[in-house]
């Protein structure tokens, strides 16, 4: 029996959050569940007799068995059902406080076809990360997975476990947590930033009300800061512009913020039925959720092709991506220059860091910009650093953040409580 051990951060806002199983919003959410399996009621993760550094003692002094964790009842049908009756999935947050309030920091729940155990306290996570080891074991978002099969895709790190896992995984580290990787892509993230401030100021001096340069204009930033987390992940990762902040983006790029809201919207609620199942019925919302990802997956498509083709003729030049001097294109182009993961990889790769990087961007976002909002001395103070440390960085984004701790403490604190 497989079980998935699911990490629990709690959402305290009403929007969206990484978490589908307990998260904010599960409309514009991805999954953050993060942990081991559950098998025949042992937590796998790490051959016997290593030291895990795992606590030994559960809180009445004794470890608990898999079938002491708490759990919302055995049935996982009639789970759903109050699922589907009381519309959980929309307010997945609000359901987990209440049952992390009844039955302690640890429950199972079984729900549909998921079983899952949530924990709460970050005490408690740390312990299951360190538990994990080298290949930790993630939940499989089986809808995405089974769109991979059935549409003969090849699966990204998202999708994967084990050895195979790592290897891909040590190879994208290279080009998108590095720092060196990051320093090549700031400068596309500050284009874009500066691009959507500029965007902002117009609106502002259009649509505001009071005099000139003090106007004010309230709006719900949400769809902006959307718009704003494709565009900047389609210029990190394809090197390419959309035109999102354009009064009429084009239809393609339109078409494919349609596709990615779609694609979250409709996972939830896929989580708890059998995929295959769908599939053979026609179910309307499988139907969805396979369209939708069939569109961003020709989105990336086309933009391997322009890749390629670019990298083509670069390589006629005489100059490869990734080679000291060589211009920078985005993770697409380094990891295609490199050409240590197949194609079919990195079209995998590329298709899930942009599933995975937008509503992860845009959700932080709105969050840092409530709190800074309720508390403007604080956001004086890291206006004031900001600007300072961008006086001295000499137009090097990397330097002026170095210089801007305060803008880091934000983004952490924003991230504990989102
Ligand atoms: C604040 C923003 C973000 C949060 C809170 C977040 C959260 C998470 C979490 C909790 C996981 C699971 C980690 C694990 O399994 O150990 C994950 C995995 C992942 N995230 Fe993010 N993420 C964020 C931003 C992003 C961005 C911007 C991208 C893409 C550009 C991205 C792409 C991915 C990918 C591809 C994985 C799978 C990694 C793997 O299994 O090796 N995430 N994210």
């Amino acid at each position: 029996m497989y079980i998935r051990v699911t990490v629990c951060i709690r959402a305290q806002g009403t929007r969206g959050s990484r978490n589908l199983l307990c998260g904010a919003a599960p409309q514009r959410a991805l999954c953050l569940t993060a942990a081991g399996t559950v098998v025949d009621g042992k937590l796998e993760g790490r051959k016997r007799g290593e030291s895990t550094g795992v606590r030994k003692r559960g809180v009445d002094g004794r470890v608990r068995s898999f079938e002491e964790i708490p759990h919302t009842g055995r049935n996982g049908w009639v789970n759903l059902v109050k699922f589907f009756r009381e519309d959980r999935f929309r307010h997945l947050h609000k359901h987990m406080e209440r049952t992390f309030n009844a039955l302690g920091p640890i429950y199972r729940e079984h729900v549909g076809t998921q079983s899952s155990v949530n924990i709460m306290l970050p005490s408690d996570i740390g312990e299951l990360f360190r538990a994990e080891g080298l290949h930790p074991r993630r939940m499989t978002l089986q809808p995405w997975a089974t769109h991979r099969e059935i549409r003969q895709h090849s699966k990204g790190v998202f999708l994967k476990n084990g050895e195979e896992w790592r290897a891909d995984r040590l190879l994208l580290n290279k080009e998108v947590m590095m720092t060196s990787a990051v320093k090549c892509f700031l400068p596309l993230l500050d284009e874009v930033a500066r691009d959507f401030c500029r965007m902002l100021r117009v609106r502002v001096d259009r649509e505001g009300r009071g005099e000139e340069r003090k106007r004010s204009l309230t709006l719900d930033p949400s769809p902006d800061l959307f718009r704003f987390a494709l565009e900047a992940s389609c210029h990190v990762i394809y090197g390419e512009r959309i035109g999102l902040f354009s009064s009429s983006p084009s239809m393609e790029s339109q078409k494919f913020i349609w596709a990615v809201e779609e694609m979250l919207a409709t996972t939830p609620p896929l989580l708890y039925l059998p995929p295959r199942l769908l599939l053979r019925v026609r179910a309307p919302l499988w139907t969805k959720h396979a369209s939708a990802w069939d569109h961003i997956f020709s989105h990336a498509e086309a933009r391997i092709q322009r890749g390629y083709q670019r990298l083509s003729s670069s390589k006629g030049l005489g100059s490869k991506a990734g080679a000291p001097g060589a211009q920078y294109t985005g993770v697409l182009g380094q990891l295609m220059g490199k050409g240590q993961l197949s194609l079919d990889l990195i079209k995998a790769n590329i298709t899930e860091l942009m599933a995975g990087g937008v509503d992860t961007t845009a959700v932080p976002l709105q969050f840092a910009l409530f709190e800074l909002g309720r508390n403007p001395e604080v956001q004086e103070m890291v206006r004031q650093q900001v600007r300072a440390s961008w006086a001295q960085a000499g137009g090097d984004p990397q330097k002026a953040l170095q210089g801007a701790p305060l803008l880091k403490g934000t983004v952490k604190e924003i991230l504990s409580c989102c």
